[in-house]
């Protein structure tokens, strides 16, 4: 399975940072053939990066969608636009949005489809908090975001990522066998929902990915790539993730 390596900047970089980053990474990536890689910044750098990644093998993200077309939703961004501003998936669901802003399994459901109707790639985020890890609440939290995220969608075009609240932005990776004994239970529950096509769904991993614990969280044989916060601002360090084959 091609591997998927993204970039969630979250809200770092003008439109001008990105350009720098872009102009400093795409060469450093640019003969990677085995690996899905995507960018991405926040909305008001998407189409200054999608200019900047035009005929390169990097792909752009945006963060966040709304559900709705258009209309009177000040602050909103429709799929329509992301698909406009050059973007060929969004991130949806990331445990920040979550907690800061109360999306709900029912909000992330409704973001799901509607990306999935515009034709965008899902990068789809579940993961459990330390409160919910220590009192042995994970299995029931990921089968819970999981089950209730998905509700009626296919599987066309998904990428889940299992991001461990407590190892965002934290220093703390998930071991390798703690990243693979939750990316085999999805895998299990994406077999429920998705018999037959599964195994071809790509489960990232998220949480203090850097280029020095990538290739072992590679090894897990359901860790099929990362979203990466941190590690990914500086391009030779985003680089250095693209190219965890060859750093082994
Ligand atoms: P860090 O890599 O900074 O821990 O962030 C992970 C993340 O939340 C990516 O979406």
């Amino acid at each position: 399975m091609k591997s998927f390596i993204a970039a969630n900047w979250k809200m770092n970089k003008t439109i001008s940072e990105t350009g720098e980053f872009l102009r400093d990474f795409i060469p450093l990536v640019k003969d990677v053939t085995d690996v899905d890689i995507v960018v991405a910044p926040p909305f008001t750098a998407l189409s200054a990066a999608a200019g900047a990644i035009q005929g390169t093998n990097v792909r752009l993200a945006a963060q966040d969608i709304f559900w709705e077309e258009k209309g009177a939703y000040t602050g909103e961004v429709a799929p329509g636009m992301l698909l406009d501003a050059g973007c060929t998936h969004v991130i949806i669901g990331h445990s920040e949005r979550r907690q800061y802003f109360h999306e709900d399994d029912a909000v992330v459901n409704r973001k799901v489809r509607a990306a999935k109707k515009a034709g965008l790639g899902v990068i789809f985020c579940v993961g459990e908090s330390l409160g919910e890890r220590e009192s042995n609440r994970t299995f029931e939290v990921i089968r819970r975001e999981v089950e209730k995220g998905l509700e009626g969608i296919d599987a066309d075009g998904l990428v889940v990522a299992y991001e461990p609240i407590w190892a965002i932005g934290t220093g703390k990776t998930a071991s390798p066998d703690q990243a693979q004994e939750v990316h085999a239970f999805i895998r299990d529950i994406l077999g429920k929902l998705y018999a037959g096509t599964a195994e071809g769904i790509r489960i990232l991993y998220g949480g203090s990915v850097t280029p020095d614990n990538v290739s072992s969280l590679m090894a897990c044989k359901d860790v099929n790539g990362g979203l990466v916060g941190g590690a990914s601002l500086k391009a030779d360090s985003f680089a250095k993730l693209v190219c965890y084959k060859k750093e082994k």
